[in-house]
């Protein structure tokens, strides 16, 4: 599908390195003013799509345009409109911040006073007046990370490109991040943002592709992805391994999993009230007594889990 309103197009996107088939026919269109979120696994071809789309990298076949330039052959309109930061910064390491910053205004041909005016604005944004006149090598991971976005931002271009821009950040810092991107997000720009992290696609994200061995293997928003896959689960706490083992025999079929150290089991179900009742109704008929129970819903991990069948620990996967 195809439209105006679709300022990233993304048509059976093809590239090799060598023999290695990186991205075997990627389709993806990202609406004005949301935000895509490219997840998949290291070496799925994240930083590969990022590339081809910023200009940086050419591609074997297929057809990807923004904002309606043709990303082969009009590079320079298509750079006119992106900002790109990420896993390959545009940092100068022995420049300061605020150094950093007016360099890539001149290089955007504002004029010297626009150039340093932009900076210090940019610096008070992302709370790095302090850090400002220091080169960027002595900047701890947190503070590069967003010295990089405001460089890629010293033009406010309408398209942004976030490669793993939270990688490596410590969990505040991350939520920091967040908060600089749900503003941009809150200003009209469109953005693309790969991650490894399910829980950032989930926070941030409009639409999410995940993609593995060159394919997009699912997409859709968070909440469709995991309804995919997606019965809740009841967890059933008792007080000892017996009581367990009683209420495993009564509930019968309906426990999918136990874990005896935790006196525990788990149940799949369906309609959430319905079945809670049925289980109390069952255990109280035998008198077993219930230490606690919990419904979990589906998370992004599960739905990657159980689409590449790829182990969590491969997966930056957080917040568990
Ligand atoms: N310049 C290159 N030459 C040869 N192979 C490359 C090159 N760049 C990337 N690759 C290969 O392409 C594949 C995809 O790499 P890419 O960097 O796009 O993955 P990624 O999804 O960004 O991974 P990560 O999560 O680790 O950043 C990998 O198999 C990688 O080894
Ligand atoms: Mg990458």
């Amino acid at each position: 599908m195809t439209n105006n309103d679709h300022i990233i197009q993304v048509q059976n996107l093809t590239k090799s390195y060598g023999s290695n088939n990186v991205l075997n026919g990627i389709n993806f269109n990202v609406a004005r003013g949301t935000m895509l979120a490219l997840l998949g696994p290291n070496g799925a071809g994240k930083t590969t799509t990022v590339r081809i789309l910023s200009t940086l990298l050419s591609f074997d076949a297929g057809s990807v345009s923004v904002e309606g330039h043709d990303v082969g052959t009009e590079a320079d309109k298509v750079r006119a409109v992106i900002g790109l930061t990420g896993q390959s910064a545009a940092v100068d390491e022995l420049l300061t911040g605020r150094e950093n910053l007016v360099m890539m205004g001149r290089l955007y041909r504002l004029t010297k006073n626009s150039a340093t005016a932009r900076a210090q604005e940019l610096l008070e944004e992302f709370d790095l007046v302090k850090a400002a006149d220091r080169p960027a090598k002595t900047y701890s991971g947190g503070m590069r990370r967003r010295l990089d976005l405001a460089v890629s931002l010293i033009a406010t271009p309408p398209v942004i490109f976030l490669d793993e821009p939270t990688t490596g950040l410590d969990p505040r810092s991350r939520l920091a991040m967040w908060v600089i991107i749900k503003r941009l997000m809150a200003n009209g720009t469109t953005i693309l943002l790969t991650t490894q992290y399910l829980e950032e696609a989930d926070q941030l994200a409009d639409q999410i592709i995940v993609i593995d061995g060159g394919k997009v293997i699912a997409e859709g928003t968070a909440e469709e992805l995991k309804s995919k896959i997606g019965k809740d689960r009841l967890e059933l706490t008792f007080e000892s391994p017996e009581v367990l083992k009683a209420a495993t025999k009564a509930l019968g079929t309906d426990i999918i999993d136990t874990n005896p150290k935790a006196h525990s089991a788990t149940i799949v179900i369906n309609e959430t009230n319905v079945d809670i009742k049925k289980v109390l109704d069952i255990l109280s008929g035998e008198n077993i007594e219930l230490i606690s129970m919990a419904v979990h819903k589906p998370t992004l991990d599960d739905v990657f889990l159980s689409l590449t069948g790829k182990q969590k620990s491969t997966m930056k996967a957080e917040g568990k």
